[in-house]
């Protein structure tokens, strides 16, 4: 077996002197593929992305194990090292373009600066380049367009700009936290088919953040669920799709609203709600919520259990 190309080992993630957000998550995404994400609100999706990144917010701090890219371990690196790596071999996409652009520069300036920064070219070339990523990811008018400040765009075109700024250095991965959630139905198919695109013709691997399962029918080859901070079901798409394991995995696929109409509705119609992680409960999380819990369920966490064929779950019911 090959290499994943991104590892994370036993991560636990939490506030400093605080409860635990992310509690050992082991996840991988090989070369090429799309790994989709997903959970209910407040499941650790996008604090996992950030700790990737290095970029985990003020507060928050890894408490243990290990995050490697093709080899290297990102977490005993240096910031200096850490930098030199992100934008160039992983980039990242966030939810709401607008908080990540900076509203002072025009947005050709910053495609170009993320690639001054990782190649040392020179001003005219990263320019270039910045327009070549801006007509890449189909932005129109880029000629003119490279020239416009953040604010002077729509919401789908700005989504674009990141994508552009996420490409300029031609990263092995690009993780996408809810890259469409911000944009109306007809964008969001178009901002999907792109990333689509790119892994297609570049082999470009993606972590794919979404709430919308009809994305992960259509975009992903292996899907992870998370449930309060701790992966409770992975497999490939079409194991977890066609014959989930998890309680919870059943019920986010019943909360889909139709098969077929899925795409752009989001999964919150499970009764309950996600416990804080202050009040994490002792045995399995989401056992308060869970029409099949049994008694044990209530003692220890569940442990993961996996198929030969790479379908697993942490839960009693298939201990
Ligand atoms: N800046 C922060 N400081 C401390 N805790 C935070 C911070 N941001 C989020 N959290 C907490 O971390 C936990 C995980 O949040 P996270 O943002 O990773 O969820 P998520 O799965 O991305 O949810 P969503 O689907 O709403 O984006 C939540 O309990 C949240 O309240
Ligand atoms: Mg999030």
């Amino acid at each position: 077996m090959t290499e994943p190309l991104l590892a994370l080992s036993s991560l636990t993630l939490g506030l400093r002197m605080g409860a635990d957000l992310v509690r050992g998550l082991d996840l991988h995404v090989n070369r090429g593929e799309v790994l989709a994400v997903v959970g209910e609100s407040g499941c650790g999706k996008s604090m996992t992305a950030l700790a990737v990144m290095g970029l985990l917010p003020d507060g928050v701090t890894r408490k243990s194990g290990s995050v490697t890219l093709d080899g290297i371990a990102l977490t005993s690196l240096s910031a200096r090292r850490l930098r030199a790596i992100r934008g160039k071999r992983i980039a990242m996409i966030f939810q709401e373009p607008m908080t990540s652009l900076n509203p002072v520069l025009t947005v050709g300036e910053q495609i170009a600066e993320v690639v001054r920064q990782h190649e040392g070219v020179s001003h005219r070339a990263a320019r270039a380049r910045a327009l070549e990523m801006m007509n890449r990811v189909k932005l129109p008018d880029a000629a003119r367009r490279i020239d416009a400040f953040p604010h002077q765009l729509s919401g789908g075109q700005r989504q674009r700009v990141m994508i552009a700024a996420a490409l300029a250095c031609g990263p092995d991965l690009i993780i996408a936290d809810e890259p469409t959630t911000a944009l109306d139905v007809t964008i969001q198919a178009e901002v999907l088919r792109l990333l689509d695109e790119l892994r297609r013709d570049h082999g470009t691997a993606l972590m794919l953040i979404t709430h919308d399962l009809g994305v992960v029918e259509a975009m992903a080859d292996r899907v992870a669920v998370l449930y309060a901070g701790v992966k409770i079901e992975e497999g490939r798409v079409e194991q977890v799709l066609d014959g989930p394991r998890h309680p919870y995995t059943r019920m986010l696929m019943a909360a889909r609203p139709d098969a077929d109409a899925g795409r752009g509705k989001r999964l919150v119609e499970i009764a309950g709600s996600v416990p804080s992680p202050d009040a994490m409960p002792p045995g399995c999380a989401f056992a308060p919520r869970c029409p099949q819990v049994k008694p044990r369920c209530h003692d220890r966490p569940p442990a993961w259990r996996g198929t030969a064929e790479g379908h697993g779950c942490a839960c009693v019911l298939h201990d």
